[in-house]
């Protein structure tokens, strides 16, 4: 049965590879996945490397630019630090928020991840939205408590269209850089509770400013309804018959069918098979074995395959 989902397999360069190194790298990699289709392959550089990554995929569709990092701002006074729009201006399409890195070294708490999700969607960016749990919390038997707060807090007030559209990265913190990959019962299990609270919030609410056969674009006019309204379960006042019920929980459905969630952590060429071969998982964020074109080029193939 061949894959619900198109796959995305992004290289997280993290801070490693200069500018000059891009161009070499890039050739391999297109060399290596030209037979290659039907996978959103993402490259994410640091930001200094990304002038040079967006002037030589211009042409080349095959593979997207996307950026580590942006400021919750818009713009001003903010000596440092890289807007969304300024990404925008260089063909970023996709965008980390929330990597644990960001959470765990800098500072960024549930609250700002919240914030730059909302400045992400509203640029017409692609989130990935990173979320995972410490080797501490999943052996207390709380995995699935923190990544259930972690993604109520950050897709709290999102419209149910933007939520569909956001990737979400499973990438517990114990398999970052340790070569200690989860194995695939676990990355799907957590997958699979991830796409069950999809479902759940966006079916859950009360169907508030859904008009009754409102066919507006995106996921059958479902983008009016926040999944903070979901959360909240408030009510918005409008009353709708009882019809418009069972066209929202089709829409939850869709909108949990069609997310994409993907893995991350110690992913390499001789793991990245069997991860992609269960069908909860629906691609991979890959550091270290990322800076290899080669070793990435056979990720992407992996996916192709799997
Ligand atoms: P590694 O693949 O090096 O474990 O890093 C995973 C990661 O953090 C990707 O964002």
């Amino acid at each position: 049965m061949p894959h619900p989902r198109k796959k995305v397999i992004a290289a997280n360069w993290k801070m490693n590879l200069t500018s000059s190194e891009v161009k070499p790298y890039l050739e391999t990699l297109l060399l290596e996945t030209q037979q290659v289709e039907g996978i959103d392959i993402v490259l994410i550089p640091s930001f200094t490397s990304i002038p040079k990554a967006s002037e030589l995929l211009e042409k080349t569709p095959k593979v997207r630019l996307g950026a580590q990092n942006f400021s919750a701002h818009d713009k001003g006074a903010f000596t440092g630090e890289v807007s969304a729009r300024m990404l925008r201006d260089l063909f970023v399409r996709y965008i980390l928020v929330g990597h644990s890195e960001r959470r765990q070294l800098f500072g960024e708490t549930d609250q700002i991840v919240h914030e730059k999700l909302l400045v992400a969607h509203r640029n017409e960016f692609r989130p990935i939205l990173c979320v995972g749990e410490t080797l501490e919390e999943r052996k207390a038997g709380k995995a699935k408590q923190v990544l259930e707060n972690q993604l109520k807090v950050a897709l709290a007030d999102l419209s149910v269209e933007d939520l569909a559209d956001t990737i979400i990265a499973y990438e517990p913190v114990w398999a970052i850089g340790t070569g200690c990959t989860a194995t695939t019962e676990q990355a799907s299990e957590m997958h699979h509770f991830i796409r069950e609270m999809i479902k759940d919030l966006s079916s859950k609410g009360p169907l508030s400013k859904l008009a009754a056969g409102d066919e507006r674009q995106g996921i059958d006019g479902a983008q009016q309804l926040s999944v903070q309204e979901v959360l909240n379960g408030a009510s918005t006042g409008v009353t709708q018959p009882i019809a418009s019920a069972v066209e929202f929980g089709k829409r939850s459905k869709e909108v949990a069918a069609k997310i994409r969630l993907i893995y991350g952590g110690s992913v390499t060429p001789a793991n990245a098979c069997e991860l992609l071969k269960s069908p909860d998982i629906d691609g991979a964020l890959v550091g270290g074995a990322s800076l290899d074109p080669r070793a990435f080029a056979e990720i992407v193939k992996a996916a192709a395959t799997a």
